[in-house]
């Protein structure tokens, strides 16, 4: 069976009512590809707004972070069955930033993930080396550590849950996207160590995602490789060209 195309746009700390507003709005205005599932995932505080806005029956609304215990004393944390509560049934996890920002590790990560997914929500899960990881030649071997932590936790079904973007850190928000060829290499590493740790069902239906400076001009090119899936945006999401990026195989 063929893997629908999946784009998200991650807003990480950004926006105000009015500017998300505008974004959803536009997204509402377009001509989407019937083909490609979207999410959003504004910042926490934005996430009502963002369901009330959404029109588009093929765009839904994510979470970027969950925490991986039931609702409690966990100040400023956000519960999972608060947001499906809230009809909310995306997150976001493993984000580079959280990663090497706030110490998230591969285990932390694989936990959240398992937490979410036996909550009833849908996970991108986010992989991806650094630059010095890259030039050292471990990419694979640090994609491949991420996989397996969270193969570690996670088993039979809940992988029809997860997405999975491969977002190379020295891609982020810099401009230097990833050419075809890093990006389908990285995406065939990925699917093949699915293939042959997990099942070869589950290396066929996972959607893997690019993420990495994508925007409207380089995301046809991209797309047209057999193992990207689609995308994870940053910045160009929060501009009309998300929607060129949504339509890339048109
Ligand atoms: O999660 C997507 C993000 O990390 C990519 O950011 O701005 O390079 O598209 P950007």
């Amino acid at each position: 069976m063929a893997r629908k195309f999946f784009v998200g746009g991650n807003f990480k700390m950004n926006g105000t009512s009015e500017s998300i507003k505008k974004i959803i709005k536009n997204l509402n205005d377009s001509k989407l590809d019937s083909n490609v599932e979207v999410v959003i995932a504004p910042p926490a505080l934005y996430l009502q707004l963002a369901k009330a806005e959404v029109k588009q029956p093929t765009v839904q609304v994510s979470a970027q972070n969950v925490y991986d215990k039931p609702d409690g004393a966990f100040t400023g944390e956000i519960s999972v069955s608060q947001l499906a509560d809230s009809d909310i049934h995306w997150t976001i996890l493993g984000h580079s930033e959280r990663r090497t920002l706030l110490g998230e590790t591969d285990e932390i990560v694989a936990s959240k993930t398992k937490f979410a997914i036996d909550g009833g929500l849908s996970v991108v899960w986010c992989c991806g080396e650094s630059l010095a990881e890259r030039e050292a030649g471990n990419t694979v071997a640090v994609v491949e550590r991420q996989l397996a932590a969270l193969a570690a936790k996670i088993s039979g079904a809940d992988w029809q849950k997860v997405v999975i973007a491969y977002e190379p850190i020295w891609a982020i928000g810099t401009g230097k996207v990833a050419t075809v060829q890093q990006a389908q290499e990285a995406h065939e590493a990925i699917r093949n160590w699915l293939k042959a740790k997990v099942s070869d069902d589950v290396a066929e239906q996972t959607r893997i995602l690019y993420g990495g400076s994508v925007k409207g001009d380089n995301s046809k090119d991209l797309a047209k490789e057999k193992d990207i899936d689609g995308f994870l945006v940053g910045g160009a999401s929060l501009k009309p060209e998300f929607v060129d990026i949504i339509n890339s195989n048109l």
